[in-house]
């Protein structure tokens, strides 16, 4: 069963209507480097032999770019309509033959235990029961691999950003914590060395928009974080 959202005009929309609509799916007719960071650390926990899996993928920014480099990923979401614009773009952009995509409800992974060496997402679990979602993702981590998810800061500039783009884009219920109670959420599920750095620069992200990333990605500043990337591993 699909969360409803709220539109900026009250009316209750599916993730599926979200992700259907010809305006979300040309906004996203790029590829956003200012999204590296996270793949980056992404690939430096992980090898060519390693399986993972992206949960609440959207568009599927990060499972291609760890297809691109030859993880076994899955991307993986409870929207149809996202699971197709990940594909579409992966054949497009990414020039990838074959894009591996599962209808998955996070808290109920259709994944046996200790499946993945990595599962990670970007803006799902502030919308969600966290606690559940947590142990459920945690589920299917191998022993020895990583959790790692992405959430929004709620500091002042990610509330200025969240303000100005409340009208224009439809946003459901999100919790913005501080890293201590993060890390309390994530020790309370069992893992023990849980780490929550800042990412994600607001500045970078914008300018990448305005320049379309031509050729300019290392001369824009990393500036003005407004996410956290919480990363845990399963012993
Ligand atoms: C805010 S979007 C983030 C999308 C993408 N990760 C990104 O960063 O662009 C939240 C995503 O979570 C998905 N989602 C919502 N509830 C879910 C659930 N119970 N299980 C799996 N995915 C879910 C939505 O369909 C949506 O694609």
């Amino acid at each position: 069963m699909q969360k409803k959202r709220l539109n900026k005009k009250d009316t209750v929309i599916t993730w599926d209507e979200h992700w259907g609509k010809q305006k979300t799916v040309e906004r996203l007719d790029e590829i956003n480097t200012s999204y590296k960071e996270v793949v980056d650390y992404l690939l430096s926990v992980t090898d060519k032999n390693s399986k993972c899996i992206e949960i609440g993928c959207g568009s599927g920014v990060y499972s291609l770019e760890m297809m691109k480099e030859g993880r076994d990923c899955v991307a993986s979401d409870i929207s149809e309509k996202a699971l197709e614009l990940t594909e579409i773009k992966g054949k497009k952009f990414f020039g990838l033959k074959k894009v591996p995509t599962k209808i998955v409800d996070i808290y109920d992974i259709c994944y046996k235990d200790n499946t993945f060496d990595l599962v990670f997402s970007d803006g799902v679990i502030e919308h969600l029961n966290i606690p559940r979602v947590i142990k459920e993702m945690k589920r299917v981590v191998k022993k020895g691999g990583y959790l790692i998810t992405k959430v929004p800061s709620g500091n002042w500039l990610y509330r200025v950003v969240y303000n100005l783009t409340s009208p224009i884009e439809a946003r459901p219920y999100e919790v913005w914590y501080k890293p201590n109670k993060w890390r309390e959420l994530f020790k309370d599920a069992g893992f023990s060395d849980v780490k929550v750095e800042m990412c994600g620069s607001v500045v970078e992200g914008v300018l990448n928009r305005v320049i379309k990333n031509k050729g300019l990605k290392n001369a824009v500043p990393k500036i003005g974080k407004i996410y956290y990337l919480i990363k845990c591993k399963k012993n």
